[in-house]
């Protein structure tokens, strides 16, 4: 009766990184109201700067009120339905990317597409660079959305470079080279490799040495890069963020309208400002025959004309924004240190990282057995027992059993602080033994959530 489309499960909504979710909604944790309840730790919010956006509206009635110099605009952005967006928000686009980038980059707006988020920049790169069956390389561990992004309406095949703990994680010129081998095998056409700078789910950022890597490897293979860049002004701690961008033009290579051609730099203002309802996203690309399609693309998710005008303004005001990026990222950086010692003192340590709003979190020595089926059954625990939502490696495709995503900063710092009591007794509890007692006694689900939240104290109001 349907289309294949809407019969097949290629969305990705039932893997385990959207059931936590559901888990989460039956049963969300609220300070005063639901203290036994689960704590969202499994969704990359960034709530940490929202007093400063709203002061910035409050003191600027005009743009919310869709005013220029006390006069109406209403009508003019009713009517506006231009797919190449308001200039004046992509001016004050591009000039927020060049700021992240430490003005090492100049970006120019006739090469940039507004999208409805990354999400759908992401996938209308996909339409532009890719065929039905064709792949892109990804390093794992991956952002879960990807399977969607690339998978679900534009048929591109993930090839997966894996990448382990022993080096961080890192990207080197074999896990390319092997990823790249392994597609042919599978007779799949790499069209490109996507990457994520700062990585989702690792919060770091791309070394200059994988960043070259990456160059010299899609420079020999003829194929495109997407940098996802989305974090970009999350980067709170060294090294420094570096974008694909900047590191081609330190390259001074031979052909350079060549590269220039396959470079791709996706962005959105969901995670550095916290605004994904707003659904702004962008292309940034040099390739015109991109540039051109992706816009005419972009007519299936524009961002509305009264949000482009009230960002445009907001951000036109660059003493707000170059305050505002300073204090988040100062921000998050206390969460991350938060969350870093509250682990630590659980015996749970994290890897290294500079940005983000999450950290990757090592918990293998926790499992029962190195097997993805001992990483499933530690997160159910984590879930039902101690009450945190947090997203196993293995939904990120990880390679290897037991890290876990885990954010921390889409909650206030006391739920911050009673997630961080909750897994240091969930762990003094295996490790005493306790666990297995009440396993043995069949109370397993709901026990440990209300025993810890009775030791909670009271939430600061
Ligand atoms: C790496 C990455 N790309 C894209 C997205 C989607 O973001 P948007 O809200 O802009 O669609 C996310 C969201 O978590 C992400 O982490």
């Amino acid at each position: 009766m349907l289309s294949r489309k809407a019969s097949c499960d290629a969305h990705g909504q039932d893997s385990s990184y959207f059931l936590g979710w559901q888990a989460y909604e039956d049963n969300p944790y609220h300070e005063v109201h639901n203290r036994s309840g689960i704590i969202q730790m499994g969704l990359a919010e960034n709530q940490l700067s929202f007093d400063l956006l709203e002061s910035w509206f409050a003191s600027n009635p005009d743009a919310m009120g869709m005013k220029r110099n006390g006069e109406s605009v209403f009508r003019e952005l009713a009517l506006f339905q231009d797919y190449h967006g308001l200039p004046a928000f992509k001016k004050e686009l591009v000039n927020l990317m060049s700021k992240i980038r430490g003005n090492k980059a100049k970006f120019d707006p006739n090469k940039l597409v507004l999208t409805a988020g990354s999400t759908s920049a992401n996938e209308t790169l996909m339409f532009c660079l890719a065929d039905p069956g064709e792949a892109f390389l990804v390093p794992t561990p991956y952002y879960p959305g990807f399977d969607r992004d690339l998978k679900w309406r534009p048929d591109v095949e993930i090839v997966p470079i894996r990448c382990s703990s022993p080096n961080g994680f890192r990207i080197t010129m074999p896990a390319l080279e092997e990823a790249y081998e392994r597609a042919q095998r599978l007779d799949l056409k790499v069209k490109g490799v996507l990457v994520t700078n700062p990585s989702n789910p690792l919060g770091t950022t791309l070394t200059r040495e994988e960043l070259n890597h990456l160059i010299s490897f899609v420079n020999e293979k003829g194929v495109h890069i997407i940098s996802d860049e989305i974090y970009s002004g999350t980067v709170f701690d060294s090294p420094r963020f570096i974008s694909i961008i900047e590191a081609v033009m330190d390259r001074n290579l031979e052909d350079t309208h060549d590269i220039w051609s396959r470079i791709h730099v996706v962005y959105s203002l969901s995670k550095d400002l916290g605004l994904p309802g707003f659904r702004v996203g962008m292309i940034y690309s040099k390739n015109e025959t991109v540039v051109a399609t992706a816009t005419k693309m972009s007519s299936f998710g524009l961002i509305s004309s009264q949000t482009q005008f009230l960002l445009a303004n907001m951000l036109a005001d660059k003493k707000f924004t170059g305050k505002y990026l300073k204090e988040n990222r100062r921000r998050l950086k206390k969460r991350k240190e938060m969350l870093v010692s509250g682990l630590k003192s659980a015996g749970i340590r994290c890897l290294n990282s500079n940005a983000s709003l999450f950290c990757w979190v090592d918990m293998r020595h926790l499992l029962v057995s190195n097997t993805f089926e001992a990483e499933k059954d530690l997160w159910k625990k984590i879930i039902f027992e101690v009450g945190l939502n947090i997203s196993p490696g293995a939904s990120c495709h990880c390679t290897e059993p037991g890290w876990f995503r885990v954010c921390f900063a889409n909650m206030s710092e006391e739920t911050l602080q009673v997630s961080m009591r909750r897994i240091k007794a969930f762990v003094e509890s295996i490790t005493s033994g306790c666990s297995q007692q009440q396993q043995r006694r069949g109370s397993i689900i709901g026990k440990w959530v209300s025993k810890l939240s009775s030791s909670d104290p009271e939430p600061h109001r």
